[in-house]
């Protein structure tokens, strides 16, 4: 009996073990939180969760994922929800951060009236969802900073009938969520990084919010992620592809750092000799990253290079890698077309002129959907890979959703 008990305890810990490895292997703070919630909610055999991340002093609503209402692998709008909840004892996960200390429910709709937290039903009646059990974790990273707070629903048994979570999953998810926190701060820290680098290489404005950034690359990994499910790639590998991509298409035009102010900043339109120099942002973005130590490195310099390449040629710079680092090397070199542009850039290609379309700039203002929608749609097959605007429309709700959630005068 003893030797069971330990047995069952020891896989455990390796399973945590073996999972914290493998969180530790991601660098964006999405493909992050998307894992931690995955495997909690397997440990706990859990129909749903989502995760909080701390803002000022407010839960800000960061992640969500729901076996009885999202198709797994598929593009979902849900995940850009922009909500806030005040970290105040009124709440569950408000009462959870404040204490720092699990909470498990046994039934949402039972709660003891003396509690000083009440469930808020408003999600279950809209949605017809019904929720049972809960567990609530504090994510804890070092220094014991609060980083945010996770929260299970309805562990299920091996009927599918809900139940209770079990002791198990109460002892070890908090200890996989102590290490698993430590990853989100860093997640959460290498897009500061980048937003802070694209601040000082695009703009230079302090102003400047880096909305535009966080959307490109967003849009990049949903499409991306669309893309590679309709090839049946496996989840695993989108996932690692995805947490470079989101990462890599935030950094396209960190070569802009070597373009002069006066054309950078232009209020209005680009001589021909002014266009032909700011067509060196893509080469200069590309040397960047000439010490290629990982993947993110590869597809950077890929996105940089040849995000203005054009699916039937006759985009920029339209050079081979090798001549990124010749000092004088002459664009048109090396025509580009089809599929010798990087995937990552083509898909990137399609989000950044969207973004550019639906949002003011020095030199333009933002144009309506219609527009915007009406020039992807006449450049498919010319300009971009029909097929990667094809799934920009077929996703265009999420699309919608990520640009409502990175606004440009919400400053962060
Ligand atoms: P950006 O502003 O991020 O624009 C990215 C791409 O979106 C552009 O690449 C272009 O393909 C597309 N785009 C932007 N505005 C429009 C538009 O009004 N209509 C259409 N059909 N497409 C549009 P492109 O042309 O290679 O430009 C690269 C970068 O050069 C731009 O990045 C921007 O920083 C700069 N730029 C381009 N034209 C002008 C200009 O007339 N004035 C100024 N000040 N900057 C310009
Ligand atoms: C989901 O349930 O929404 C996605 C599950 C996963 O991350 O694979
Ligand atoms: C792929 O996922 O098939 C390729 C991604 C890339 O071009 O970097
Ligand atoms: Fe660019
Ligand atoms: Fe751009």
């Amino acid at each position: 009996m003893a030797d069971d008990t330990f047995s069952c305890q020891d896989s455990a810990v390796l399973t945590i073990l073996k999972t914290s490895e493998e969180v530790n292997q991601l660098k964006d703070v999405d493909t992050i939180l998307d894992k931690i919630l995955y495997e909690s909610r397997n440990f706990a055999n859990a129909d749903a969760g989502s995760i909080f991340l701390v803002e000022k002093d407010s839960l800000v609503f960061s992640y969500v994922q729901n076996d009885t209402f999202f198709k797994k692998e598929t593009a979902n709008a849900a995940l850009y929800q922009n909500f806030g909840i005040p970290i105040s004892e009124q709440s569950i996960v408000g009462y959870v951060a404040k204490t720092r200390q699990s909470l498990a429910i046994d039934d949402a709709y039972e709660l003891d009236q003396t509690l000083p937290f009440a469930f808020n039903k408003s999600f279950d009646e809209k949605s017809g969802y019904r929720t049972i059990s809960m567990l609530t974790i504090p994510l804890i990273a070092q220094e014991s900073r609060l980083v945010g707070v996770m929260q299970l629903i309805n562990a299920k048994n091996d009927m599918g009938k809900v139940v209770p979570f079990t002791e198990e999953a109460k002892t070890y998810i908090p200890l996989f969520c102590n290490n698993a926190s430590v990853a989100v701060e860093r997640g959460i820290m290498n897009r500061e990084l980048i937003l802070r680098m694209m601040q000082m290489a695009e703009l230079r404005d302090p102003t400047e919010t880096g909305a535009h950034v966080q959307r490109v690359g967003a849009y990049c990994a949903e499409v991306y992620g669309t893309w590679a499910s309709r090839r049946g790639h496996s989840a695993k590998e989108i996932k690692r592809e995805r947490d470079n991509l989101r990462l890599a298409a935030m950094m396209h035009d960190v070569g802009k750092v070597g373009i002069a102010d006066a054309i950078l900043k232009k209020p209005g339109k680009l001589t021909d000799e002014e266009f032909d120099n700011m067509k060196w942002h893509t080469v200069f973005g590309a040397r960047l990253f000439k010490n290629q130590t990982s993947e993110l490195d590869r597809m950077s310099m890929e996105i940089a290079l040849c995000h203005h390449e054009k699916w039937k040629g006759r985009g920029y710079p339209s050079i081979s890698n090798s001549e990124v680092w010749v000092e004088d090397t002459l664009m048109g070199a090396e025509p580009k077309n089809g599929e010798k542009i990087p995937l990552a850039a083509r898909i990137c290609a399609v989000a950044d002129v969207y973004d550019a379309l639906s949002s003011p700039r020095s030199y333009k203002d933002p144009f309506p959907d219609e527009k915007c929608l009406g020039i992807l749609e006449s450049d498919a097959g010319t300009h971009f890979d029909p097929e990667i605007v094809e799934i920009f429309f077929e996703i265009f709700d999420v699309i919608k959703a990520i640009r409502d959630k990175y606004k440009e005068a919400q400053k962060n």
